[in-house]
């Protein structure tokens, strides 16, 4: 068996459906279970008993985050989505200036700016494609912040973060990995990024309740908006007058952790980093290189972006998508609807077999 073809086995969900949908949220592999399973039984039998042990461990899962994206322990903190993550990074970037982003965002990127009235501009797509080039400051409009997700969520336009790194000048990175963390690889400090925050539902597989954010040491100079008894240095004095912030990110993990899903998060990470991101990503392209060729021979249109810029999703232009993911889902064959089509989604859990029912499916919508 190829590997591709073992890990399945680790995704009871990849044999009772034709699951193509890891831009909704991916189903989760058998040690995420495992790893909640073993921290609910330990507080049925031993209330808070383990207490320290858990708190090591959540140590431990925060720098398995690290090394995933190339960042310090200490510039992860846990949330429990992205939009949570989002939001600290505006609270310490939001008094800087404008922020750009693409008019193809997805509204967790944009709408917390707005909303504390930072003017966000938002630049034009061209054949679904927003460029690097887009941003320069030399032709932008004047902004203190660039905000991008590595993948768009409408078309699964993928971005060069490197790209945008190199083209920042002094303005700062923000980087959102929702639709692209656990199926691309990611340097936060090679590509130059400030600020980064996914949720663990999508690629990661990691399941809801746990995401995180990366905050650059330089950024966390800056004071946070929010803080809680667990922010300080030493929560067990109770002081009410003094107090000292822990210099890491985890002072944004104001109370007691969600144990449960950050556990969870560790074990899909290391079960991703035990197949190897060069290895996913590659996976990843290859299916959906192929998924591409068979909607194309089934004569329907792919409008997603080509080239660099593919990446796990293909969205497919389709006449009624309400009636079109229902139809699919008749036939076993679990996809996300999109205003001008279907997005298709396929991760390493995927096989050609999976991409052959779905378009099989697809061509028979498309017949009527
Ligand atoms: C780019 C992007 N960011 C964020 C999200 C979701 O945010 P959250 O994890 O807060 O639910 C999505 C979901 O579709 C997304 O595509």
């Amino acid at each position: 068996l190829s590997l591709w073809t073992e890990v399945r086995r680790d995704f009871p969900a990849v044999s009772r459906h034709v699951y193509l949908n890891a831009a909704a949220a991916s189903p989760t592999p058998r040690p995420v279970r495992e790893a909640v399973t073993a921290f609910y039984r330990q507080l049925e039998e031993d209330g808070d008993g383990h207490w320290d042990e858990w708190l090591a461990r959540r140590e431990q899962v925060r720098a398995v985050v690290a090394r995933f994206i190339h960042a310090e322990p200490d510039e992860i903190t846990f949330t429990p989505n992205t939009s949570a993550g989002i939001n600290l990074i505006v609270d310490l970037l939001e008094k800087d200036g404008d922020v750009l982003a693409a008019d193809l965002e997805f509204p967790t990127v944009t709408l917390p700016w707005i909303h504390r009235g930072v003017r966000v501009h938002l630049l034009p797509a061209r054949d679904g494609i927003v460029s690097p080039a887009a941003f320069a400051e030399a032709s932008a409009p004047g902004a203190a912040t660039i905000a991008v997700s590595h993948v768009q969520f409408s078309n699964g336009c993928r971005q060069d973060l490197d790209a945008f790194g190199a083209l920042k000048g002094e303005r700062r990175l923000v980087a959102c990995g929702s639709q692209a963390l656990g199926a691309f690889p990611l340097d936060v400090r090679g590509s130059g990024i400030d600020a980064f925050a996914t949720g663990g539902h999508k690629w990661l597989c990691a399941g809801y309740g746990a995401g995180f954010a990366y905050l650059s040491r330089a950024l966390l100079r800056r004071a946070p908006r929010e803080m809680g008894w667990l922010s300080v240095e030493d929560p067990y004095a109770f002081d009410n007058r003094r107090y000292t912030l822990v210099p890491g990110a985890r002072r944004s993990e104001l109370g007691c952790p969600p144990f449960g899903p950050i556990f969870g998060l560790g074990a899909a990470i290391e079960y991703l980093s035990g197949l190897g991101t060069e290895a996913i990503a590659a996976r990843v392209l290859e299916l959906n290189a192929y998924l591409t060729a068979r909607v194309e021979d089934a004569g329907l249109r792919v409008l997603s972006p080509s080239g660099a810029h593919r990446s796990g999703q293909t969205l497919v232009a389709i006449a009624d998508p309400p009636r079109a993911v229902a139809f699919l889902q008749s036939r076993g064959v679990l996809v996300t609807e999109k205003p001008q089509g279907l997005r298709i989604s396929t991760h390493f859990y995927n096989t050609e077999e999976d991409v052959d029912k779905g378009v099989a499916a697809l061509r028979d919508y498309a017949r009527g």
